[in-house]
Parts: structure tokens; C-alpha cells; sequence
């Protein structure tokens, strides 16, 4: 069977995607696109160092467009996935996005209508679902053990300030710099939706200041962002990420009303279930999970990096379990809206709002025109500052040194 033609568009990302396609007995890439030529020459040097002379390199996205591909892994600008991402579904490519999902509400409506309307297959790569630890959470879940969940954490406490000016070149206008708080939300959220299968219902999000560790790399953003939101069950879900001081890269627990479990951050889970009836009396004990698949534990982001690219392959290959286990369209708005939604919370004094549920074709006109972001040219006439409580001029001198720092490989 002839392998799946591959374009991957964005090579810093980009290159785990590449890696894993250079090996792949299913898929070859044959074009990638990235306009930094650094990233295309070292990427070409990779695959040449495997063998492979057969891969065009483009630096503009129009030239790569025209390439003959059957599907596009997106690991470009995370504000901007979208916007390209329906172009290329309209062309009869089947894509892969790197995460966010979208830049606003009226790109998860066009997003997800565009999916409908071509039939392709859409995967969102929110990697941090698939770890054997978060893995064996989703089972322990849905084998019903833990009962009905009450509660759930995610926390993405991933202090990003040392690698700042490698992940931002010291550009004023990178999307790190103009995210608001609550955007970066897909790595506490999604993994919490992705084992309970719960959805969203209602956000209420807040912040921190902007703190000076964060505005002297160029954001005048929160430094912290926190959404508590409803799921459909009625349970609650704190959700925490980004830039913090912490003895912990991340927090994952889902409890219930029969018991708990929690990764406990060094490849083990522990788990404290009891019977109904059993109130307090129950069993708890700890374990290092076994991965998904045997020998992708050492993938990147804790083992979860290889899943993404499989089942996105594997899905266009028609493998239902993979397409059960990738992450479709309505799925991936889900893990991003309470971060969309929820800046707007922020704006509105932390009111809560409800989220609406997509799939659900009636309930999109209301947000078909929403393009309220921090990203200004997605957001048109209804953007909004990254920071509504403070006027923060960030002055040209911290991006140039931002811009050194980079240059000279130095941590932020
Ligand atoms: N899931 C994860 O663990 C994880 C980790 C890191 C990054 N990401 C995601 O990966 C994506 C890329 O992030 P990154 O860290 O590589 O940084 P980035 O967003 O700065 O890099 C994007 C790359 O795409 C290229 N690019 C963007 N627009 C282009 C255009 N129009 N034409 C040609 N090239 C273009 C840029 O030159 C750059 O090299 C983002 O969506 C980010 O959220 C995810």
C-alpha cells in the first residue's frame, strides 16, 4: 500500500512530528514549510542523515500549499492553526494542529463546520493526554471505580521564563507574547476531558498580575491564568497553568464519589478506591502504569509525544481504535474554549459564562461572529488587551535584549 504523503508546516515544533514521520512505515513526508531557513536547513540535514533526498523545503506557506500531500501536520503560530488549518481541509488534505485549536470562538464554529463539510480527518496533538500515568487514569475512570466525579485538577505549571527568548525570538507580536492568561489552557484542561469524556459547561476564570520575572521577557499578560469550570456532570474542574515557581511541572487528580486518583508527577499513580457503602474503609495503593504501547515511554512530554502523529496516521488509514483514541474536532474546541471564554470572564470581573456545546448545530450562531481575542488580527474590531487591569508599555530595549539573549543561545 502506497504510505500517506506528509507535509509538516513549522520545523521548531514541527521537528518531533518530522522525527517520528522520517521513521514512519506508514507515512513519508515530503515537503516541509517553515519561513526561518535555519529550521528547513537542519531539518534537511536530519533526513538526509537518514536517507531521505526526497523532501521539497519551502520557507512560503503558498509554494508548500501547492504540494502534492494528503494530509498537513500544523505546527505553526497556535494562533493561527485555524486559519491555515481550513484551508488546507478544503483542499482534501487531512490535518493534524498542534495546540491551540483556534484564536476564537467564530474559528472553533468555521473549524468544525469545515470538518463536517469535508469529511477529512481533523486530529488535535494535546500530547499531554496520552502519558501512561494519565493513561491509566482515563481506564481507572471509565471502568466506573472511582464512581461519579466530583472533582478534578489540572495544573500545566510549566515556568517558561528560561527558555523565554528561545520561544519568542524577542518578537513584540509572537503569540506568546500577545496570549492572554487563560489561552494556554489545553494542557490542564484537555487531559481531565480526555479521561473522564466529560464536557465543559460554564467558566469562571481569574489571574494573577503581571509579574516583573514575566514583563521584563515582553508580556505585559497575567502571569498566571486559572479557569474553574462546570463540566456537564456538575462537577468542578480547577484548571492552572503556565508561568509559576513550583517543586511540580504538573498536577493531574480526578475524584469521585467512590474514590480518587492522582499522577503523582514521577511516572507513578496512586489510586484509593472503596465499595459502596465503604465509606473510608477503602484501598489505596501506588504503581508505575505500563505505557499505552511498550517502548514509547522515552517519547517526548513523558511518553506522550509519539501518540499524536500514530493515531492521526492511523486514523486516516481507517484504524477505528486510533480514531477513538485521537482527539477530534468537537473534542479539541472543548479543551480550549474555557481558556477563549474565559479571558472574556476575566474582562467581565470573573463572571461566569456559559460554554456552549458545539456538536450541537443550533447552538452556533450565536458565536459565528465572536472573534473577541487578544490576537489582533484575528480579533478584527473586538480585541482586547492581554492585560485589562494594567496600561503596561513594555519599551523596545527588553525585545532587543530578548532578541540577544536568543541569538546568543543565553536563558532568558
Ligand atoms: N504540545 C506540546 O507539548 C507543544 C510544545 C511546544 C510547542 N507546541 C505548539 O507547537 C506550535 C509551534 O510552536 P513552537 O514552539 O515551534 O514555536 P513557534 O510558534 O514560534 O514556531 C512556529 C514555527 O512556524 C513557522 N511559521 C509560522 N507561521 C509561518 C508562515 N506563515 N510561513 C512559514 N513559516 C511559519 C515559524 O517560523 C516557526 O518556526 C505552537 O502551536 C505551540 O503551541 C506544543
Amino acid at each position: 500500500m502506497a504510505k500517506i504523503k506528509i507535509g509538516v508546516f513549522g520545523a521548531g515544533r514541527g521537528m518531533t512530528m518530522i522525527r517520528q514521520i522520517l521513521h514512519s512505515k506508514e507515512a513519508e513526508l515530503v515537503a516541509v514549510c517553515d519561513k526561518y531557513k535555519p529550521l528547513l536547513d537542519a531539518c534537511r540535514k536530519e533526513a538526509e542523515a537518514c536517507g531521505l533526498y526526497n523532501i521539497t523545503y519551502y520557507e512560503k506557506f503558498d509554494d508548500f500549499f501547492n504540494h502534492d500531500m494528503d494530509a498537513v501536520v500544523c505546527a505553526n503560530y497556535a494562533h493561527e492553526h485555524a486559519k491555515f488549518g481550513i484551508r488546507l481541509l478544503e483542499s482534501g488534505r487531512h490535518i493534524m494542529t498542534e495546540c491551540l485549536t483556534m484564536a476564537n470562538m467564530a474559528e472553533a464554529v468555521r473549524l468544525i463546520e469545515t470538518v463536517e463539510k469535508t469529511g477529512k480527518i481533523y486530529t488535535y496533538a494535546e500530547n499531554y493526554c496520552y502519558t501512561p500515568v494519565r493513561w491509566e487514569m482515563r481506564n481507572i475512570y471509565r471502568s466506573g471505580a472511582l464512581g461519579e466525579l466530583m472533582y478534578a485538577e489540572g495544573e500545566y505549571l510549566h515556568d517558561c521564563s528560561s527558555i523565554w527568548p528561545q520561544i519568542t525570538y524577542g518578537e513584540r507580536n509572537h503569540w506568546r507574547n500577545l496570549m492572554s492568561s487563560t489561552f494556554y489552557c489545553t494542557h490542564s484542561i484537555g487531559p481531565i476531558l480526555y479521561m473522564t469524556g466529560l464536557r465543559p459547561v460554564q467558566v469562571s476564570a481569574f489571574e494573577t498580575p503581571n509579574m516583573p520575572f514575566m514583563r521584563n521577557l515582553g508580556t505585559a499578560s497575567g502571569s498566571l491564568g486559572m479557569e474553574i469550570v462546570t463540566l456537564n456532570n456538575g462537577a468542578m474542574l480547577k484548571s492552572l497553568h503556565f508561568n509559576i515557581k513550583s517543586t511540580r511541572h504538573s498536577n493531574y487528580q480526578l475524584n469521585g464519589d467512590l474514590g480518587g486518583v492522582q499522577d503523582l508527577g514521577d511516572g507513578r499513580i496512586a489510586v484509593y478506591t472503596e465499595k459502596p457503602g465503604e465509606n473510608c474503609r477503602g484501598e489505596y495503593k501506588t504503581y508505575t502504569p505500563a505505557p499505552i504501547v511498550a517502548g514509547t515511554e522515552n517519547s517526548g512530554h513523558g511518553g506522550g509525544d509519539f501518540f499524536t502523529t500514530y493515531y492521526f496516521i492511523r486514523s486516516i488509514l481507517g484504524d477505528e481504535e486510533a480514531r477513538e483514541r485521537a482527539i477530534g474536532v468537537y473534542d479539541a474546541v472543548d479543551m480550549c474554549m474555557p481558556g477563549t471564554l474565559g479571558y472574556r470572564s476575566i474582562v467581565m470581573g470573573n463572571q461566569p459564562i456559559k460554554l456552549p456545546n458545539l456538536r450541537n448545530k443550533e447552538e452556533r450562531d450565536a458565536w459565528r461572529n465572536d472573534t473577541f481575542t487578544t490576537f489582533p488580527e484575528s480579533a478584527g474590531e473586538q480585541y482586547v488587551s492581554n492585560n485589562v487591569h494594567e496600561q503596561i508599555d513594555i519599551p523596545d530595549s527588553v525585545f532587543d535584549e530578548v532578541r540577544r539573549r536568543w541569538e546568543a543561545g543565553e536563558p532568558g
